[in-house]
């Protein structure tokens, strides 16, 4: 039995991580018309924090787009531990074709998650289906090209029902397919991650993961890092994997998938296109520069691949 006060605790990284991503919105790191309709408040955070979400965000995205202008506009995107992510109204904006755009988390999150879309016109605008009908329960919604479900990801049978074929979400496991997980595996136990992989690699014909979350969290500075996430009550279950680049991507090739790669995000922010970068780098004074770069020593972003044999996407060649 899972412990419900580290859940709680966990639940709870996803108000901080949307905090963060507010005020780093806010000074201009990025744009997002659609994160207010989630967080009203957010603290203003250390300078150090908002380029490491910038750095985040914008890995991530380059390596969706990458994914997507190569796989055409039936993709499906699948972001598990989503929290209250707005990345489906934001490549919506950027006029990006996908196909089914699915998102779980804990029925907790998703019901909240719910209850705030349901507000919203905004929110709810790029939702509607063809007869105009979006389907709520208290923990699901299901929309034309966008579905959210709540559910644990360390329980099989949850995940199956949810993402599996002939589920309320549509996915079609014959398509090309693109898992996200954000700060999410560290917090589930090894073996729970290993059935997750196994199941996503053994039934997705062409399949591409991107994960980003702590590496190097064995040396001094991840201690603290251990530390400061543990005094929330979050147990770190899953931080073996978060030891080292090839623990990273060791993960993914024992659970079945053809390869891997993985990048700190020293590398990652190096790979930004330098005008953006030379952009934000004026919106604030940055004094810690070493705090910085240990930042970015102690993030990355992995990503994993499995193809049919007989598929053409050639997903191992998406990189920075
Ligand atoms: C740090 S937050 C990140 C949220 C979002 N990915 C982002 O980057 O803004 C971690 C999220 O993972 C979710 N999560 C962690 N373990 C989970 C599990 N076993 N099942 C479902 N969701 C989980 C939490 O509820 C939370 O929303």
């Amino acid at each position: 039995m899972e412990s419900i006060v580290g859940d709680e605790a966990i639940i709870a990284t996803n108000d901080n991580a949307s905090e963060c991503k507010r005020c780093a919105v806010q000074i201009g790191y990025w744009e997002d018309k659609y994160i207010n309709y989630f967080v009203r408040n957010s603290e203003r955070k250390a300078p150090e924090i908002n380029r490491g979400y910038y750095a985040r965000i914008k890995g991530i995205e380059l390596l969706i787009q990458k994914f997507l202008l190569k796989c055409g506009k039936n993709s499906q995107i699948i972001n598990i531990g989503a929290g209250f992510d707005t990345l489906y109204w934001r490549l919506k904006d950027e006029g990006l074709e996908f196909g089914n755009f699915v998102e779980m988390d804990f029925p907790t999150v998703t019901s909240r998650k719910c209850h705030l879309i349901k507000k919203s016109r905004v929110l709810l605008e790029k939702l509607h289906t063809e007869d105009g009908e979006v389907r709520f329960s208290s923990t699901d919604l299901h929309g034309s090209g966008y579905h959210l479900v709540g559910g644990d990801l360390r329980s099989l049978s949850e995940v199956k029902s949810k993402l599996g074929a002939g589920g309320e979400c549509g996915l079609d496991p014959s398509l090309p397919t693109l898992f996200l997980s954000e700060c999410v595996l560290v917090y589930m136990d090894a073996a729970s991650t290993g059935r997750l992989l196994d199941w996503i690699s053994s039934t997705f014909s062409a399949v591409f993961f991107i994960s980003y979350e702590q590496i190097n969290i064995g040396d001094k500075f991840g201690e603290v890092m251990q530390r400061n996430l543990r005094s929330r009550g979050c147990t770190l279950a899953g931080m073996e994997a978060c030891l080292s680049k090839e623990a990273q991507q060791q993960r993914f090739t024992s659970h079945g998938w053809d390869g891997s790669k993985c990048w700190d995000m020293v590398e990652v922010y190096n790979a930004l296109p330098q005008n953006d970068v030379q952009r934000i780098e004026l919106l604030e004074f940055l004094d810690e520069r070493e705090l910085l770069l240990q930042l970015f020593q102690h993030y990355c972003i992995t990503v994993a691949w499995r193809e049919a044999p007989d598929s053409k996407f050639d997903l191992s060649s998406i990189d920075f």
